[in-house]
């Protein structure tokens, strides 16, 4: 296959891990397809559905081939991915650069190219390559850059998603792989503090993301509120506020977004979160340039990221990580807009949808603990 662009934009989609574990099977893609379909996530841009760790048998067959764990998938891999593709959407599949995967199923060392070659053949879209029982003889360099050519020689776009956790400074060397995303960081949990490390550890790294090559910033926890059957995600849960600014954060910071939650039980407030056109506008814009970020005048906690988008406009986000009340003020100049340069800027607000004017030289504005406010910016004459 001639080496397509198999993703223009940070992908989207659904991941099995953070609330289901090992609790997969047939019926649960079944009516995580039908759900995606119904609920309009497939229409609001999310067309992946992956099927994370322990989807497989604990031992290869006699040929050396993986297989579907019989009693999760008594039908076989081809036909729940078939279903998938009959819902207009795409399907991707886990395995790892080990000889086991974090979970212990077989893991893909010196079995690259075969187990490529069957993902091809049952369909398979996107691939999510993880880093547990590598032999520490082998740099990840290495056997990132031998699934990728397995995956190009498969005869199928497959997107490479490498999940190597940040490790061995991952984002210096993972695009030259031809990996397609790359997860930066440990696993998420489902807490504010966890947001924020995440968010906190990747600004330095923000120069790395950019087209072809997206930093994972690993799956979505809204609309998780506590649930599911990982022990490992499942910590207590955050407020809707805490999920709006997790959102926007993976959305200006170019992460893919794939989301964690059960779709098929989903609040109003989580889907309202999850399907905001103007803020998946903003993280999927075609320049996919990354986003700076700027001190605040006012509070220690708060800051501003400013990601310059293809059609002009700014998208402008107003982040509080503190635990009070914060006064935010971001200064136009800061964002390159000269006091002598006679223009302002137009605010639009991502998240209630309303026009607030023309603004000049500087806007503010009061976030609550853990909140953000998102802006589109277009430059004005005054
Ligand atoms: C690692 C990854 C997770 C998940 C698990 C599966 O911890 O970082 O995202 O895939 O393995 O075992």
């Amino acid at each position: 296959m001639k080496n397509k662009f198999v993703v223009k934009t940070p992908p989207m989609g659904w991941n099995s891990w953070n609330t289901f574990y090992d609790k997969i099977s047939e019926e649960l893609i079944i009516s995580t397809a039908d759900a995606m379909v119904e609920n309009g996530l497939r229409e609001a841009g999310y067309e992946y559905l992956i099927i994370d760790d322990c989807w497989s048998s604990k031992e290869r067959d006699e040929n050396g081939n993986l297989v579907a764990d019989p009693e999760k998938f008594p039908n076989g891999m081809k036909s729940v991915i078939d279903y998938v593709h009959s819902k207009g959407l795409k399907f991707g599949i886990y395995s790892c650069c080990g000889v086991h995967t974090c979970a212990k199923h077989p893991g893909s060392f010196e079995h690259e190219f075969s187990d490529a070659k069957q993902f091809a053949e049952w369909g398979v879209d996107y691939l999510k390559y993880d880093n547990c029982f590598r032999p520490s003889s082998v740099p990840g360099e290495i056997l990132y850059r031998r699934m990728s050519m397995a995956l190009r020689s498969s005869g199928r776009d497959i997107l490479f998603a490498a999940c190597q956790w940040g490790r061995d400074e991952v984002h210096r060397w993972i695009r030259s792989t031809g990996a397609h995303t790359f997860r930066s960081t440990i696993d998420i949990q489902d807490s504010w503090r966890s947001v924020e490390q995440i968010a906190n550890s990747q600004f330095e790294h923000m120069y790395s993301n950019a087209q072809g090559c997206f930093n994972d910033m690993d799956i979505l926890i809204v609309g998780m509120h506590g649930g599911g059957f990982n022990p490992e995600t499942s910590v207590g849960g955050c407020t809707d506020t805490e999920y709006q600014t997790h959102f926007v954060l993976w959305a200006m910071m170019n992460s893919p977004l794939i989301i964690g939650c059960d779709v098929r039980n989903m609040t109003e407030k989580t889907k309202e979160i999850l399907t905001n056109k103007d803020v998946i506008a903003v993280n999927q814009d075609p320049d996919c340039r990354s986003c700076y970020k700027l001190d605040t005048y006012g509070s220690p906690d708060a800051f501003v990221l400013v990601k310059p988008l293809s059609d002009g406009d700014y998208a402008v986000g107003y982040f509080n990580f503190g635990d009070a009340p914060a006064h935010v003020e971001l200064h136009f100049w800061d964002m390159g807009l000269s006091m002598q340069a006679g223009h302002g800027l137009d605010f639009y607000d991502c998240l209630k949808h309303e026009q607030l004017g023309v603004k000049s030289e500087y806007y503010s504005a009061t976030v609550e603990s853990h909140g953000c406010r998102l802006y589109r910016c277009r430059i004005k004459e005054i």
